[in-house]
């Protein structure tokens, strides 16, 4: 299995990070999230040992982080709502949830790491890649309707993140 827990935020994502480098480190965060998931699809009869399960937490966490920062260094929530102040309540959630999901990401790793049954810890590590996947899809939701409205349209439309 290749080593995962040295690898991730070695190096800061930001405006100077070259294409390249930042689109390798996007393929491995969804890699790694893609195995997170496949490991806890399976049956109690195959499930992973809870050590190797709480690296893979852990490893998918720390590429979160940097994902998440990347993101609010890059300040698009910012130009999204200065573009259109009325989506500055969403935006607020949508950054919220950073936090929220990095931290539900630890808790299971710790729990893995204590005692805490595979079958409830693959349960919420199911729930928080849902989670994750309604956060990503409301995040580029508030950019399209930040850009409709920067092309002076859009007034009013669309749902909530919280939706
Ligand atoms: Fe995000």
């Amino acid at each position: 299995m290749k080593q995962l827990d040295d690898e991730p935020q070695r190096m800061v994502l930001d405006e100077h990070t070259h294409y390249a480098e930042f689109a390798r480190r996007h393929a491995e965060l969804w890699d790694t999230l893609t195995r997170l998931r496949t490991m806890a699809r399976r049956p109690p009869e195959a499930q992973t040992e809870a050590a190797v399960l709480a690296a893979h937490v852990d490893a998918a966490r720390q590429r979160l982080a940097s994902h998440f920062a990347f993101e609010e260094r890059g300040e698009y929530l910012f130009y999204a709502t200065a573009a259109r102040p009325s989506l500055k309540p969403v935006a607020d959630l949508l950054r919220s949830q950073h936090g929220e999901i990095l931290h539900e990401l630890a808790d299971v790793c710790a729990g893995l790491r204590s005692g805490l049954a595979l079958s409830e810890a693959s349960t919420t590590i199911l729930r928080v890649l849902e989670r994750l996947i309604d956060h990503e899809l409301d995040e580029r939701q508030l950019l399209q309707r930040s850009q409709v409205a920067g092309l002076g349209g859009g007034k009013g439309r669309g749902r909530s993140a919280a939706a």
